[in-house]
């Protein structure tokens, strides 16, 4: 091969791609737990770290590591340790750093097990920590401590599809010499760059668009060298939370249709969001790709698109929104996001059940809210089964 630096999408098709003896055509899928040596002093040499190569797949094994280099070159950093689910990526990527006495600044509004995480989890083992409203960069200054040790976003942000500007809160962490880890779902790697805007990790629930048809769950942590080595890697070792060699096959070639799966829902996306506006049932819409979302101009700078998640509040209350799913056809009602299927969701009774009603309303999550990840159906069929669900009289 050439030494020109392949593009991306050409990376995530034949990337970190080793054929065995048989010359296969697709990945080879290594469905091992252990490995064996040659001798013992192989086996030696390999636990010294000596020797290069494989020990044990909760360390790491070769086809989850053609997943994790896959998802580096995406991402741009220079290593990935893929996990066993997104909340094992954020799990890590916190616990693998923090420690009693330590404080953390997070953005309000997450995704409910990033929040139960950061909020009852982390302060069982003496971490502190403060949410603040994430587009307020004035409010991640104001929340430093002397012992903030790191920061943590969604952008956008599960369920609202609020912002944070990735960059301007970066640079706050740098002066406070806090670690910011973002967590990217979202957005999707196809969508966001958060390596590029200024995040020391970047995580992934790669069951979401980077599985992108509903088959398996998956996580991703990526970082430099230098934090796998010094706090990454001894805490995944014997933690625990790998990926399956399974699901990382499956994954692996999900990203070889990665950018063309998130185009297509974020084209349809917009199409949506625009056609919602004109609906009469339609309080509001929330489409970080929409001139009306009130962080357009920072979308536009730090996003490819809107991406394939909008927000809808229906005229009226929990009834109402209740009426709306329960009139669906095509669209399915489900917590999961990023599904080549197009999934409808209540938030305020599921993913963020566990929150408040106070702690709800600071974060927007109403009675009217519905979340819509949109998939690969036509977008005409899409539109028509949204206008009925919405005008049906019963
Ligand atoms: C923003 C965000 N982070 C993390 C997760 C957790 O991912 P997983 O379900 O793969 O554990 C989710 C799941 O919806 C999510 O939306």
């Amino acid at each position: 091969m050439s030494e020109r630096k392949l593009a991306a999408e050409t990376a995530l098709i034949h990337g970190g791609l080793e054929r065995s003896q048989f010359g296969e055509t697709a990945e080879a899928l290594y469905l091992t737990s252990g490995f064996v040596y040659e001798s013992a002093e192989q086996a030696e040499a390999r636990f010294k770290g000596e020797d290069d190569g494989f020990i044990y797949s909760r360390y790491g094994n070769p086809t989850v590591g053609l997943f994790e280099q896959r998802m580096a070159e995406l991402e741009g950093t220079e290593t990935c340790f893929a996990t066993a689910s997104g909340m094992a990526a954020v799990y890590s990527a916190l616990t693998c750093q923090l420690k009693a006495g330590d404080h953390v600044v997070a953005s309000q509004v997450l995704f409910g097990s990033c929040l139960q995480v950061i909020t009852s989890i982390l302060p069982r083992f003496g971490v502190e920590f403060t949410l603040v409203d994430g587009a307020d960069l004035a409010a991640w200054e104001a929340a430093i401590r002397p012992n903030t040790a790191l920061f943590f976003c969604e952008s956008p942000a599960n369920p609202t599809l609020a912002l944070v500007d990735i960059a301007g809160v970066a640079r706050l962490a740098k002066q406070a010499d806090a670690c910011f880890v973002v967590d990217n779902a979202f957005a999707s790697p196809a969508v966001q760059n958060a390596k590029n805007l200024g995040a020391d990790v970047v995580v992934y629930s790669a069951t979401k668009h980077i599985d992108g048809q509903g088959r398996c769950l998956g996580g991703a942590v990526l970082c430099s060298n230098d934090f796998f080595k010094e706090k990454l890697q001894p805490f995944v070792r014997h933690a625990g939370p790998a990926m399956s060699p399974f699901n990382a096959w499956v994954l692996a070639k999900s990203l070889e249709t990665l950018d063309l799966r998130v185009d297509r829902m974020s084209s349809t996306t917009a199409k949506i969001a625009t056609a919602l506006e004109a609906m009469p049932f339609t309080e509001k819409v929330s489409y970080p790709g929409l001139s009306s979302h009130p962080q357009f101009s920072l979308a536009q700078s730090q996003m490819k698109s809107g991406g394939s998640l909008l927000t809808l509040r229906v005229k009226g209350g929990k009834a109402e929104a209740f009426k709306f799913l329960n009139n669906l056809q095509i669209i399915k009602i489900s917590n999961n996001l990023g599904d080549s299927k197009t999934l409808a969701t209540h938030p305020a009774t599921t993913t963020h059940r566990t929150l408040t009603g106070e702690d709800r309303e600071i974060c927007g999550i109403t009675d009217n809210l519905l979340r819509l990840s949109i998939g690969l159906e036509a977008p005409d069929d899409l539109i028509a089964d949204i206008e009925r669900a919405g005008t049906s009289k019963t």
